[in-house]
């Protein structure tokens, strides 16, 4: 499950004026956008996220300030520090995340291939490994 896990590097048009970066719908991001959601003034110390998702794939990206994403498949866990604008973290369904170690003024955007539906998450570990099974 890991190996389809990666960062994407997105668009960056470095500018003295200030830079840009930007992504398109299936080109940039491996699927076709249906929501896009965003987290931020979260209180230091606190977690986000705890669950996976049944079908969902999904886009993290770092707007603003850091913030630490940590994958379990499973198996392994993998945390990946996220700290640039330009990169996005690709995370496939079936994957327990949460996220942690939020920088103060962080901006986290999520983008997935998903509208929001409650049953889509699933939140009880045992219930995930056991359906990793
Ligand atoms: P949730 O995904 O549980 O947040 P986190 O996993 O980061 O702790 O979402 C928190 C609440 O927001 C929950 O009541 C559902 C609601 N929500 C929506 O209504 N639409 C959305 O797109 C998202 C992501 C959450």
């Amino acid at each position: 499950m890991f190996q389809q896990v990666h960062i994407i590097e997105l668009p960056k048009i470095p500018d003295e004026k200030g830079n840009l970066s930007f992504f398109e719908n299936s080109k940039h991001i491996p699927f076709d956008i249906a929501r896009a959601y965003w987290i931020y003034d979260v209180p230091g110390g606190e977690k986000r996220g705890g669950h996976a998702y049944r079908i969902l794939q999904e886009v993290i990206i770092a707007l603003s300030g850091s913030f630490d994403v940590i994958l379990n498949d499973g198996k392994e866990e993998k945390k990946f520090t996220l700290n640039r604008s330009y990169y996005g973290l690709y995370v496939p369904k079936m994957i327990w995340r949460h996220m942690e170690n939020f920088s103060t003024n962080s901006l986290a955007l999520i983008v997935a291939d998903q509208p929001y539906r409650a049953e889509e998450y699933i939140r009880d570990f045992e219930e995930f490994i056991a359906l990793k099974k």
